[in-house]
């Protein structure tokens, strides 16, 4: 692992910047997705200024909009090294979450051949470099993370999939995970304002694992970490966002980011992040 790129599993290198898709979507709700043209543009340009790790999901839907369509309509057929990186299993939002939780079936050997293939089938792929087992779910009891973990690695010995990622995963089903999977990448929350993951990023940087935290500058800054992040920003001519991303960039080797935008503008601001350096005193500043 390097200041720019990590690799995830030891094969698949990517640039620590990359980008998530979800915003493209309006998913999960509420959200104000950009046109169609610069939902593409934001895509090509991405890949032009050197991300090389999408983060979407299949699920990522709303209106008619859909992220992999997205991905496949902006980029295919797709640049050597990139990666894209997807997600299957349970859902807090989306066409499930007006039906009870048991009568979900992200988590079952089906519904997760069906979520990879799905993913196969609008990323125009054939096998998909990353997918993460999503957790999280109201509801489950856990009972069904094991075999959930089995069916991946059956798809992945189908040759469906390349590696296998946990997201929105408690420390004892990471633990759990690694007694069962080779786990490349965890994928939870986690930003200067919220930090409860600080332990389980250690592990993954010891394990060679990667961390990928979702939400980076999406979560709304409590007023504390606002301030810090403002007063360093003002210094070094970036915005807090920006010293945000940089902070997530400098607290492990091991932490590639996702950040998501449906603005070009933004993007480059992301993008310019990854160049963005803290010295000893913003870091102990931003706390
Ligand atoms: N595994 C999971 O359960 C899970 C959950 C949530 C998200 N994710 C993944 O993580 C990715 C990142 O999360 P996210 O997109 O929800 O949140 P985020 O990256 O923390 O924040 C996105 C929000 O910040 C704004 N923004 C982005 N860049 C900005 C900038 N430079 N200056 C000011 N505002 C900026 C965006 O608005 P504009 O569009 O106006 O820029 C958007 O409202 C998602 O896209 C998705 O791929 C995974």
């Amino acid at each position: 692992m390097t200041n720019e790129q990590l690799t995830f599993g030891g094969d698949l290198p990517v640039n620590r910047v990359g980008y998530g898709t979800m915003r493209l979507t309006g998913w999960p709700r509420g959200g104000n997705p950009p046109d169609r043209e610069t939902a593409l543009t934001v895509l090509r340009r991405a890949v032009e200024l050197g991300v090389n790790h999408l983060d979407t999901s299949n699920y990522y839907a709303r209106n008619g909009v859909a992220a992999n369509e997205l991905i496949r309509a902006a980029l295919h057929p797709y640049p050597k090294g990139l990666v894209l990186v997807t997600k299957v299993g349970a859902l807090v939002e989306g066409d499930d979450i007006d039906r009870p939780a048991a009568e979900h079936d992200g988590l079952t050997p089906d519904g997760l051949r069906r979520g990879v293939e799905a993913n196969l089938r609008s990323l125009g792929v054939d096998r998909i470099d990353v997918v993460n087992l999503r957790m999280g779910d109201r509801g489950h009891d856990g009972s069904a993370f094991e075999p959930a973990l089995e069916t991946l690695m059956s798809l992945r010995a189908e040759g469906l999939l390349r590696h296998i990622g946990v997201s929105n995963v408690t420390r004892a089903e990471f633990d759990r995970a690694c007694g069962i999977a080779d786990i490349v990448c965890v994928q939870n929350l986690y930003n200067i304002a919220d930090r409860d993951d600080d332990a389980l990023i250690d592990v993954c940087a010891a394990a060679g694992i990667a961390y990928v935290p979702f939400f980076p500058i999406g979560g709304g800054f409590r007023p504390l970490a606002a301030e810090r992040l403002n007063a360093v920003a003002d210094r070094l001519g970036a915005t807090a966002q920006q010293v945000a991303l940089a902070w997530l960039l400098a607290r492990s080797p091991n932490i590639a980011i996702i950040p998501g935008t449906g603005s070009p503008a933004h993007l480059e601001e992301n993008v310019a992040a990854g160049r963005l350096r803290l010295s000893e005193k913003d870091l102990a500043e931003l706390g």
